[in-house]
């Protein structure tokens, strides 16, 4: 229904927009056009009963796939061996779901030896009871009322009432979709309006791809049948090709300082078919909330016809613990004295420019102490934060695993804020 919803949009829109219409006119328009059905042979067919009937067919073009004859429906209501009318339907629908208008063939099965003629109608007593009844100081409103009345009851009905559909002979609804019958309604020259009397049979099952018929059937108080009508409806199944859509719950970009926890927000995913589907979601990508830098979160979805979403994504920015400038400043009074911070030149100290992620005691030309001398570990966040919060001695035999290690730094060590805002300044330095 959306579909064709979509494509009659579609239309309106290029015709109410002719100058656009121009311009587009390369691109291949909907086939919207529904093929036609042609009989074979007679409209109407008479057989008798128990004859073998052969039905003539009938032909099925359309303007996009041509020829769609094989994929004809017919349905048959033909029951040869009892006298009645019945009728065949011809339906099809062209590639891209377009429905033809029904096409019916109505076939009339007579008696083998009509002898309708053999019971001669009862004449009616109707009359000489009038006469007698009219004479008695009848009112003169009396006798023009008799006669009418009298003459109709005498004659016997033998027309049948007459069946017309509410809405279309023939309905197409996607499987899914709620079928509600619009039903019929019928008239009679005797008993008029009688169509709270229609039989109606068959039903539609929705859930299922195929063409049904809804027969509806009547008969006047004298039973004369009407000739049965019928309504195709096609039940057809249009392929799921919408994606899904995935909606980010929170910012797509997002900020957490190193060492805190992340939590993610998640996404919401909604399918045109399946609904809700937030809880197919497949999250793809880490943050090392201990280490700084920008992690990617990918999220994807498919719905159960296997068409997949737009990959959705969120950066999450993890950003240094501390203050690089307030950790200069602790440097140029702590740390000055023994150390350049702007260079590789030693002092007391090795010179500090650059030595984030080197390895320990390997700057040039300096005399370490014997346990840094020998190295043997990085100065990243992690040992930094060993070899300045504490003195450099405990620190030392912390980073070697020597309990006997010793260096030639002398420094009581910082904590807090101070030591976050130092290790930031010296990765940044
Ligand atoms: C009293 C002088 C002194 C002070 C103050 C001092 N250091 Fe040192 N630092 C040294 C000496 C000496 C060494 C070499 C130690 C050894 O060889 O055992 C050293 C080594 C280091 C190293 C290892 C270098 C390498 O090449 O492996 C780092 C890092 C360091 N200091 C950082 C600091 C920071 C940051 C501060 C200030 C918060 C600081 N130091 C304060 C004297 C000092």
């Amino acid at each position: 229904m959306k579909r064709i919803f979509m494509s009659s949009m579609l239309t309106l829109l290029m015709f109410a927009m002719p100058v656009i219409g121009v311009a587009e006119s390369r691109t291949k328009l909907p086939d919207t056009k529904a093929p036609v059905i042609m009989l074979n042979g007679a409209e109407t067919v008479t057989i008798k009963v128990g004859d073998s009937y052969v039905d003539a067919g009938a032909k099925a073009m359309d303007d996009v796939d041509g020829d769609i004859t094989g994929r004809l429906r017919i349905v048959s209501t033909l029951d040869a061996a009892h006298p009645g009318m019945y009728a065949v339907a011809y339906n099809v629908n062209d590639s891209a779901g377009n429905a033809a208008k029904a096409v019916y063939r109505f076939i009339k099965v007579v008696e083998a030896q009509p002898d309708s003629k053999a019971r001669p109608e009862a004449r009616p007593e109707a009359k000489p009871e009038a006469k007698p009844e009219a004479k008695p100081e009848a009112k003169p409103e009396a006798k023009p009322e008799a006669k009418p009345e009298a003459k109709p009851e005498a004659r016997v009905d033998t027309i049948p009432p007459v069946i017309k559909l509410n809405g279309d002979s023939s309905v197409h609804i996607n499987v899914g979709d709620t079928y509600v019958d619009r039903g019929a309604r019928a008239w009679d020259n005797v008993d008029g309006n009688i169509s709270r009397r229609i039989r109606v049979s068959g039903q539609v099952d929705t859930s299922r791809a195929g063409t049904y018929m809804i027969s509806y059937n009547v008969s006047d108080k004298a039973g004369n049948a009407a000739v049965r009508i019928s309504r195709f409806v096609s039940v057809v199944f249009v392929p799921d090709t919408t994606p899904p859509v995935i909606t980010l719950n929170g910012d797509d970009s997002v900020t957490i300082i190193e060492g805190e926890r992340y939590i993610d927000a998640g996404a919401k995913a909604t399918d045109d078919v399946d609904g809700d589907i937030s809880a197919g979601i497949q999250r793809t990508g880490l943050v090392n909330m201990a280490e700084a830098g920008n992690y990617t979160l990918k999220y994807d979805v498919s719905d159960t016809a296997g068409n997949a979403a737009t990959t959705r994504m969120r950066i999450v920015k993890v950003v240094d613990r501390g203050d690089p400038d307030a950790g200069r400043q602790l440097a140029m009074k702590k740390c000055k004295t023994c150390h350049n911070l702007d260079s590789t030149k030693n002092k007391f100290g090795p010179g500090l420019k650059g030595i984030f992620n080197q390895r320990a005691g390997r700057v040039a030309g300096f005399r370490y102490g014997s346990t840094l001398g020998v190295g043997g570990w990085k100065w990243d966040k992690a040992n930094l934060r060993v070899w300045l919060s504490q003195s450099s001695r405990d620190a030392v035999r912390q980073l070697s695993g020597d309990s006997d290690a010793l260096t030639k730094m002398k420094f009581k060590g910082v904590s807090g804020a101070d030591l976050d805002n130092l290790i930031v300044f010296l990765k940044g330095n």
